[in-house]
């Protein structure tokens, strides 16, 4: 019977709210707030680490996001290639491995390459495996992913009937990974904004009011003692995983 006992999650993904009016709040301008939320990120990052988290993944960029005002749009992708630079080294010595999800066709060519650096220096690396989902959207990748195998059956490689879930999913961006145990989603807002619509599937889902900025250690320990305290049944009852336990 698959059961899982909710202990620690592997997984964390984080949808990171709240940037824009941390600094609004404070009279400032948006960017200003993206920039404030590098802090927490760094904390984030270290803490499930030192946690034991095996996987975290964050969404940074979605697909949404470009229909955002072009000047915020170069300030997110500066602060990202400046962030990815300048903290590489760190999270190589921390034996982060490093992945980045998403459409990353539509970035820049000079984030692009010290994306590609970045996940090539730390590809070895055993530790923490943090993914940043940058110009991704759910449905993208789904859509992706029945492409390939689309073009699978057009080449006659693949039979149609013989397609099911565990195809699909070896066709998305997280192919490979667990999917995420734990959602948090900061900044008070109760959706998914199209994040990982297909891996979500059986998240336990933690919204904080906390505006992305300020969200601390504390904040993530809330969460994973919500998560904890979860009973996963995964459609089974109560009682069934009560017999399983003996
Ligand atoms: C999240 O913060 C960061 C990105 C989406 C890039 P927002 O910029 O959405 O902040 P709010 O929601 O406007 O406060
Ligand atoms: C979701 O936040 C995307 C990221 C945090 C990167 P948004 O602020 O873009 O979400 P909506 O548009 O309010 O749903
Ligand atoms: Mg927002």
């Amino acid at each position: 019977m698959p059961q899982k006992v909710a202990g620690l999650p592997e997984h964390v993904a984080v949808i990171m709210d709240g940037n824009g009016r941390w600094a609004r709040k404070r009279g400032m301008p948006r960017p200003a707030g993206h920039r404030a939320g590098v802090k927490s990120v760094r904390a984030t990052v270290q803490h499930a680490a030192r946690l034991g988290i095996r996987q975290l993944t964050l969404f940074a960029f979605s697909s949404e996001n470009w229909k955002r005002p072009a000047e915020e749009i170069g300030v997110l992708m500066s602060l990202f290639r400046e962030v990815l630079q300048r903290e590489v080294a760190e999270l190589h010595k921390n034996r982060v491995r490093l992945q980045f999800i998403g459409e990353r066709e539509r970035l820049g060519p000079r984030l692009r390459t010290a994306i590609e650096a970045a996940e090539g220096h730390t590809a070895d690396n055993d530790g923490l495996q943090l993914v940043v989902a940058v110009a991704y959207g759910g449905r993208w990748d789904i859509t992706n992913a029945a492409r390939k195998l689309a073009q699978k059956a057009r080449d006659g490689e693949l039979d149609p009937e013989t397609i099911d879930e565990q195809s699909l999913a070896d066709g998305l961006q997280l192919a490979g990974m667990s999917d995420p145990d734990l959602l948090i989603r900061t900044g008070g807002e109760r959706r998914v904004s199209n994040f990982l619509l297909w891996n979500l599937a059986y998240a336990e889902i933690v919204f904080s009011d906390v505006l992305w900025p300020d969200f601390r250690e504390s904040d993530f320990d809330a969460a994973v003692d919500y998560f904890t305290g979860r009973q996963r049944r995964f459609g089974h009852t109560p009682e069934q995983l009560e017999a399983a336990k003996c």
